[in-house]
């Protein structure tokens, strides 16, 4: 592991958190393992050894461009959700033969930008069908595309984290696929190569991706039938990581690849779209702890991070694990650490074990590599934090914080 601690000290790599955070002047801020990263995109590569395959990382979950960078530099390929999503991964030097542009509500600008670099583009509804056709009229060039199916099945997730279940906003409506066979045969530009589904996020168990996996070879099936060739089987994102750090039994890349992988006709190029499971593990967030306080039924840890800068627990109840990062002796008691964000939503870890922690010591929340950065607000006028990364021993600034005159300057004064 990157992230493991000796003598009460947290270290990432090889170098001790608590120095990285005396010697940073921002707070809170993200920190990241470079080796991890490395080593979650291999363990993407190895699984899917003998298959013909596009890794495209969901840039959604982490958009650092130097993180991007360093996955592009590794052979991964891109999966967007907006048109600056699109722009940051061409400036990231991602392939855009690599490239899948996903959404339920893509704009003809930015289906326009798309088809402009021939990035495959996922149909999710009638409506979007129409505005591809209309993109790739107006920039006179024709556009790979996929069909998002939605294959209702369960991933047994938070209901804000399933997105393939029948009443879900991504996706056509199945019963509707000849008429959406029939447009695209009556358009020379729209060239069907595949079809694409994605169940939901935070995924414990691989049995959902093999019952997806066979009703999409079905449509696939359906589909050549009608005389399309497809050439891609693109089965979404989602795998779940080892949030609550006490199931080394969650499944890993090559589970989920062993799942489908007999299903798989040799001709189709399997398309996956982790986010989570390549960044989730990467990295923390550093916090100082601001006071320590009780209503009398209750202690806090009131640390400078909050909701603003970190905000799956108050958005999904997700659990995050929270150490402290440096040795402290007192008894462990009972706390919700909490930020200091005018909301009672605002809490980053309840009922957390630990010892109490003297003001300005350090507190780290884990898994924070994936959708915590990318959620980041202003609520409260919170500044987006600053990100470093650790590689062996040397430690680098990724990102500058926000500041309050970045901030200012959006307006006319
Ligand atoms: N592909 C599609 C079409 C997606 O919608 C997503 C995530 C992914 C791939 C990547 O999924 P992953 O491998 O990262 O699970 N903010 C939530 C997660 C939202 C995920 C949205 N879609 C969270 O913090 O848990």
């Amino acid at each position: 592991m990157s992230f493991y601690f000796q003598n009460g000290f947290m270290y990432c790599e090889n170098l001790r958190v608590k120095e990285i955070q005396e010697q940073v002047p921002e707070s809170p801020f993200y920190l990241y393992s470079l080796r991890q990263i490395q080593k979650n995109y291999q363990d993407y590569v190895s699984a899917l050894k003998g298959l013909q395959s596009i890794i495209g990382y969901a840039v959604k979950a982490n958009n650092n461009l130097h993180i991007l960078k360093h996955l592009q530099n590794m052979g991964c390929g891109a999966v967007l959700v907006s048109g600056n999503e699109l722009r940051l991964a061409l400036v990231a030097g991602f392939d855009p033969r690599q490239m899948i542009f996903n959404g339920n509500g893509k704009t003809l600008p930015e289906l326009i930008l798309a088809v402009k670099h021939q990035v495959m583009v996922n149909i999710d509804s009638e409506f979007d069908l129409l505005h591809i056709q209309k993109a790739a009229e107006i920039s006179d060039t024709p556009v790979k595309v996929l069909i998002r199916i939605n294959p209702d099945v369960d991933p047994k997730v938070h209901p804000y984290v399933s997105t393939g279940i029948k009443n879900s906003k991504f996706g056509i409506q199945n019963e509707r696929l000849d008429w959406f066979l029939e447009k695209i045969k009556q358009n020379d530009r729209l060239n069907l190569v595949g079809i694409h589904c994605h169940l939901g996020s935070t995924i414990e168990t691989v049995a959902v991706f093999r019952d997806a996996t066979t009703l999409m070879l079905d449509f696939v099936q359906q589909i050549q039938e009608q005389g399309f060739n497809l050439c891609y089987l693109n089965i979404g994102g989602g795998l779940g990581i080892d949030y609550k750090k006490n199931n080394p039994r969650l499944p890993t890349p090559v589970d989920l690849v062993d799942s489908i992988r007999e299903l798989l006709p040799p001709e189709l190029i399997l398309i996956i779209e982790p986010g989570r499971s390549i960044v989730g593990n990467t990295g923390i967030l550093v916090n100082r702890v601001t006071g320590v306080k009780s209503n009398g039924n209750k202690n806090f840890i009131v640390i400078d991070g909050s909701m603003s800068e970190l905000i799956r627990p108050s958005l999904y109840q997700a659990y995050q694990h929270i150490d402290l990062i440096e040795p402290v002796l007192s008894n462990v008691e009972t706390f919700d650490v909490v930020g200091p964000v005018c909301e009672s939503a605002d809490f980053l870890g309840t009922n957390r074990q630990l010892p109490r922690p003297p003001e300005e010591s350090g507190l780290a929340i884990h898994d924070a590599g994936a959708y915590c950065h990318t959620m980041s607000s202003n609520y409260n006028l919170k500044m987006i934090p600053a990100e470093y990364l650790v590689d062996g021993n040397q430690l680098r600034k990724i990102r500058h914080r926000q500041e309050f005159d970045d901030y200012l300057r959006q307006f006319e004064i």
